[in-house]
């Protein structure tokens, strides 16, 4: 098997081109994906980090690398997390080479699991092979101005749309438990420091004066949410992109279009602020979430895996 080993300075230029072409590929197939890549900027980055950065070599030439950052993720476990610009490899027998020197570090350190950001579709199939499970996607979309869909007469009432401030933070949290009970949560059983801390997040959200709290009222009474602020420069986000979180509807008001109506209504408000391009994210396990975001025409960029390495 060719050998795998730490980059050393004189890759980065070479490692650098082999992330560019693996990105431009992705971007060529998937317009919904900028190819931006700022090389120059990228080679100082693999030459600051501190966590190792294989490649691997044949024939004296680099067919692959492979970079994980391994920290404590929002639980406190130790997790290592690959972007899209981490890892490249000609063959998946260079995948394989590189996981073999890679996961017993990233175990040795502590991690429990390697999370991996992939372009959505055929790119993770090597990873699915090797034990890799489809986590979550990020969705993408160009923004046109549609009208809202028209809710049934019997559910449409009187029906509002306001920005939410500080004053609404009860509502937020009430909106916040429904999130978190669609990811599995038992929010009988959250401790108290668990909901102090969604506490402070949420009143730093609603404080950040680049975020909009859109509340959907029927009759006054709030029964849907959506949360949105400007996505700042990731990889593979175009300018102009605006993020939509938090999309939640009350309980007893779902499946009758409310939550795609806030949507269409939110959408139409980022394109009149200037916004070209929407993202969103949402896990596989969510169906509803996934129905609807790809009812509204969001299409998935990028897959995150997810494997457990301590077993
Ligand atoms: C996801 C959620 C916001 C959808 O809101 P909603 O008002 O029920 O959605 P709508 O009635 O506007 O329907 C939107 C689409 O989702 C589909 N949908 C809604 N609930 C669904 C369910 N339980 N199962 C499958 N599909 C569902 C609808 O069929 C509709 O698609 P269609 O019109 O093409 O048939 C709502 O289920 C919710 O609040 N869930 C808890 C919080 C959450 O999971 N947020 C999403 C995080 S990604």
């Amino acid at each position: 098997m060719s050998p795998v080993r730490r980059l050393i300075p004189h890759d980065t230029s070479v490692v650098a081109n082999l992330a560019r072409q693996h990105l431009a590929h992705h971007a060529m197939k998937e317009p919904l994906v900028c190819d931006d890549f700022d090389r120059r900027e990228f080679e100082r980055t693999l030459s600051r980090v501190s966590d190792p950065i294989w490649v691997r070599e044949a024939s004296g030439v680099i067919r692959g690398h492979l970079f994980g950052a391994t920290m404590a993720d929002g639980d406190g476990e130790q997790v290592t997390w690959t972007g899209p610009d981490g890892w490249s490899f000609d063959y998946e027998d260079d995948l394989d080479g590189l996981l073999k020197v890679a996961l017993p570090y990233w175990r040795e350190e502590g991690s429990s699991t390697h999370i991996v950001w992939s372009p959505a579709g055929s790119e993770t199939e090597a990873w699915v092979q090797r034990g890799y499970s489809p986590f979550s996607v990020r969705a993408a979309l160009a923004i046109e101005e549609k009208d809202p869909p028209t809710i049934r007469s019997e559910f449409n009432g009187d029906l509002t749309i306001r920005h939410g401030t500080l004053d609404d933070l009860d509502t937020a949290l009430q909106f916040d438990l429904l999130i978190d009970a669609s990811h599995g949560v038992d929010t009988a059983t959250l401790s108290e420091q668990q909901r102090s801390s969604n506490t402070k997040h949420l009143t730093e959200t609603l404080e950040d004066p680049e975020t909009l709290y859109y509340i959907l009222e029927l009759d006054g009474v709030p029964i849907a949410q959506c949360i949105t602020f400007p996505l700042p420069s990731l990889r593979g986000t175009h300018d102009g992109t605006i993020y939509l979180s938090d999309i939640a509807v009350a309980e007893g008001m779902r499946n009758r279009g409310y939550g795609r109506y806030l949507v269409r209504a939110v959408l139409n408000d980022a394109l009149a602020q200037g916004y070209a391009y929407a993202e969103v994210r949402w896990r596989l396990t969510n169906l509803p979430g996934q129905m609807l975001w790809s009812s509204m025409g969001f299409h998935p960029i990028y897959a995150q895996l997810r494997r457990q390495i301590n077993d």
